[in-house]
């Protein structure tokens, strides 16, 4: 991964934001989300974030949170500054804060072809669990993807089990 322009600021989602998100929207995605779409989720919830790149966004993820599961509904980074880590670090502060907050069981779809995104995904401990036959309107199948974190009272846990097995061994 190169290196994450040392600007970059994540920020929640606002209605400011949403000119610059629709153009990166239309621009990666075949089914892009509309302006309304987007009024909703910043209306309805907390949840969803850009990355700036000084006033600029750069990015953004889009999620929902439903009882002890966190939903990833969108992920985009604008063409010019992809393959520069800003997902990586929209993904490690969703990571982050999933983990403070309790939340331990991550859920996506992504397109079957959409090789950099499942990629991604996997980089950050997600596994495919199941095929989703034709989900999208062009008939792509989908992954969904899922990734289980560990509190931080079971990484205490399992360090302490090798603690004791490294003595006992
Ligand atoms: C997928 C996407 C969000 C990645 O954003 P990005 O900022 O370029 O990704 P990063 O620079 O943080 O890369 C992190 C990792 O993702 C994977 N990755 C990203 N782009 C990739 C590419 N073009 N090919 C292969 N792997 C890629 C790699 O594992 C990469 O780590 P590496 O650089 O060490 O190999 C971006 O390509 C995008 O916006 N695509 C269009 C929208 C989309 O498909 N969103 C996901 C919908 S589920």
């Amino acid at each position: 991964m190169s290196d994450t322009p040392a600007e970059i600021q994540i920020v929640p989602m606002a209605t400011n934001h949403l000119a610059p998100v629709l153009k990166i929207e239309k621009t990666v995605f075949r089914d892009s989300w509309t302006a309304s779409s987007f009024l909703e989720v910043i209306r309805m919830s907390d949840k969803s974030w850009v990355a700036l790149c000084g006033e600029g966004v750069a990015g953004y993820l889009v999620t929902q949170w439903v009882l002890d599961e966190v939903h990833i509904l969108n992920l985009a980074v604008t063409v010019p500054m992809q393959r520069q880590g800003i997902a990586a670090k929209l993904m490690q502060f969703l990571i982050d804060l999933c983990g403070n907050s309790g939340m331990r069981d991550l859920f996506l779809e992504v397109r079957v072809s959409n090789l950099p995104a499942i990629s991604l995904y996997q980089r950050f401990g997600f596994r495919q669990l199941t095929l989703r036959k034709s989900y999208y309107p062009d008939g792509e199948d989908a992954w969904v993807m899922h990734s289980r974190l560990e509190t931080h009272d079971e990484s205490a846990h399992e360090a302490n089990e090798l603690n004791e097995r490294g003595r006992e061994g």
